[in-house]
């Protein structure tokens, strides 16, 4: 009757969000997140001021997510670490640690590549979260990177389209620079859209390729959107700050929305995913919702906590790789550049 426990330690550290966790069997036993409120007062991520963070915050955090696990650190397994892509100074961080601690404990290393790990969030252990079946399509969403991801198998990924320049999450901050919100902005977008008319502005989308996205174009409209705006009522984003959300908002939804039917067509797939953080989103939460009802389509929405930057999916990865028997050496790298298909 006792399945053997499989305790797996995962470390998070690419950009600015220092997170460990701890999961037994693929459920999560613990999932602590430390945000770094510093880059606020800088508009965006500082590297050297997340490295230095991360130093400071990584052997508490992996402690939390240990002691919250309520387990003793003799029973893990093997520790999963990012290895890539991210921030050089961030990762080198969590890898280094990952590896004097799997070093001190005497089990394996195992390096995740962190643009996988958000799609193998959908394989945790949860029952308020379906695991989609093979093949499935993935639009991966975050703050560096906007992907469309055809999923044939735990670590058999291939990319069918991506961002030709900014990544979506990109496109949600620096319009957010541009009305004054804080960063990242993404989260006060949703969040003032809700109270918006999202038809009462109309940006141009771009024009790219079927499965391609690109960002900058519309970036630039908005600019120029508000700098007229504010040119005549320098009241003008104070006023209609809601509206201009939900525009916003809509106009990259919808953008999202008509790639994923692009790639539906194409390959005839219709389980449908979405990971990163953008995927936090209420709107294409919602879109995507009613694309069961309208399109057909089986969809598969991570749990919030799954979607930002945590270490949950770094070891549920990590566990896929256990089960598999892959593990990485001591000598492995870290590596900034990694993209989701190596
Ligand atoms: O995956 P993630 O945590 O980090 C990266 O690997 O990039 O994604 C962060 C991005 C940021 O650009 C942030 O503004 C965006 O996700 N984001 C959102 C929401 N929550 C986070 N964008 C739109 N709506 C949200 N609710
Ligand atoms: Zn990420």
């Amino acid at each position: 009757m006792s399945k053997k426990s499989i305790y797996i330690l995962g470390i998070e550290s690419s950009c600015d969000d220092t997170s460990a966790a701890v999961l037994c069997n693929g459920k999560v036993l613990s999932n602590v997140v430390a945000n770094q409120e510093i880059h606020a007062a800088y508009g965006g991520v500082v590297p050297e001021l997340a490295s230095r963070a991360h130093q400071q915050n990584i052997i508490p955090v992996v402690q939390q997510a240990i002691q919250r696990a309520n387990i003793d650190k003799n029973q893990l397994k093997a520790i999963a670490f990012t290895q890539g892509p991210g921030l050089m100074g961030s990762l080198l961080v969590g890898a280094s640690f990952a590896k004097s601690f799997s070093l001190g404990l005497g089990i394996p290393l195992i390096g995740i590549n962190h643009m996988q790990a958000h799609i193998l969030a959908h394989f945790i252990d949860d029952e308020n979260q379906q695991k989609p079946p093979f093949p499935f399509l993935c639009l991966t969403i975050s703050g560096g990177h906007t992907q469309i991801v055809k999923v044939t198998d735990y670590f058999s990924m291939e990319v069918l389209g991506e961002t030709l320049d900014d990544a979506v999450g990109e496109a949600f901050d620096k319009s957010g620079k541009i009305l004054g919100l804080d960063y990242p902005a993404g989260p006060l977008i949703d969040k003032y859209a809700q109270l918006g008319n999202p038809k009462a502005y109309q940006f141009t989308k771009p024009r790219v390729g079927k499965l391609e996205f690109s960002f900058s174009g519309l970036k630039t409209g908005i600019l120029r959107f508000i700098q007229k705006g504010v040119a005549e009522n320098p009241d003008f984003i104070k006023e209609n700050l809601h509206d201009i959300c939900a525009s916003i908002q809509e106009t990259i939804v919808q953008i999202l929305m008509d790639k994923l039917k692009n790639a539906v067509k194409e390959t005839n797939i219709r389980h449908i995913a979405i990971a990163g953080g953008v995927s936090a989103n209420s709107e294409i939460r919602k879109v995507l919702k009613q694309a069961e009802k309208n399109l057909g389509w089986k969809t598969y929405i991570p749990k919030f906590e799954y979607t930002t930057d945590n270490a949950a999916m770094i070891a549920v990865a990590g566990y896929l790789s256990y089960q598999k028997g892959v593990f990485s050496s001591v000598a492995v790298t870290s590596s900034a550049r990694m993209k989701v298909d190596e």
